[in-house]
């Protein structure tokens, strides 16, 4: 899938307007994140700590009933609690990935990716060629892009393989996501209603002047091409 053209789709993006308000556009973003990390502090110090705190009331529970029936119900609840604990760290992780807050944007695609591997899942590959570490600004917005690619590529493509690059292009960073899965047909997409992450996509980029282009072919696969110019903190 990888070619050294832009691909060209109904849903492509190119949005090339660089006159300035870059600086403005990572000051946002950091705003942004500003609010995502003041949220995921709430959620942690709030909700999670009551789930847990029910999580070893149930567990207690279980402990001390005697008959078998109300047993079985005591430990299906505590179940469900540490389901949702889990939900909600997972949560707390996409509000804030930790590796996120020092430009490690590889070191979070990478425990995104250990998040989402199943046992016969496609193998992922990650590979960045980059002469510095991205600003924390550009991390963000290219993470952002890059886990709804990733997340769409192993909940729809049916890939063996999935490959995800970050290199430096055109005075600013790409990302290219990849997959050799199934394919499918931009033009129809585009449509489907309450299917928000492509869209979401292409807005993340354009919010910051850059782009989004989508390639796919039915049986082939997708590539997924993001470029944002550079960003600062
Ligand atoms: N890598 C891919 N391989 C195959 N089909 C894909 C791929 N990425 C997207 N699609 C198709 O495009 C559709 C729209 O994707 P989109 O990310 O907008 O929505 P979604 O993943 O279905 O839901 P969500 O709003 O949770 O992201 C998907 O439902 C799927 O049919
Ligand atoms: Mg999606």
């Amino acid at each position: 899938m990888k070619s050294n053209s832009q691909p060209s789709s109904a849903l492509s993006e190119r949005v090339h307007q660089r006159h300035g308000g870059d600086e403005l556009a990572g000051h946002l973003l950091a705003v942004q994140e500003q609010e995502r990390f003041r949220i995921a502090g709430e959620v942690h110090d709030e909700v999670l700590q009551s789930m847990i705190a029910t999580a070893i009331q149930l567990e207690l529970l279980s402990s001390r009933v005697r008959d078998e029936a109300t047993l079985a119900l005591a430990e299906e609840a505590a179940r469900s609690a540490h389901g949702a604990i889990e939900q909600l760290r997972h949560l707390l992780f996409e509000l804030h990935p930790p590796a996120l807050a020092f430009g490690g944007l590889m070191d979070s695609l990478r425990e995104l990716e250990r998040r989402y591997q199943g046992f016969d899942g496609p193998s992922v590959h990650l590979d960045s060629a980059l002469s510095s570490l991205p600003s924390r600004a550009e991390a963000t917005v290219l993470f952002r892009i890059a886990r709804e690619a990733l997340v769409n590529a192993h909940r729809h493509a049916k890939a063996s393989r999935i490959a995800v690059t970050v290199t430096e292009w055109h005075d600013g960073l790409e990302l290219v996501v990849s997959d050799d899965g199934v394919g499918f047909d931009t033009d129809q997409i585009a449509e489907l209603p309450g299917h928000l992450g492509l869209a979401l996509m292409a807005e993340r980029a354009r919010a910051v002047r850059g782009w989004v282009a989508i390639d796919s072919r039915l049986g082939i696969g997708t590539e997924v091409r993001a470029w944002i110019p550079r960003l600062s903190d």
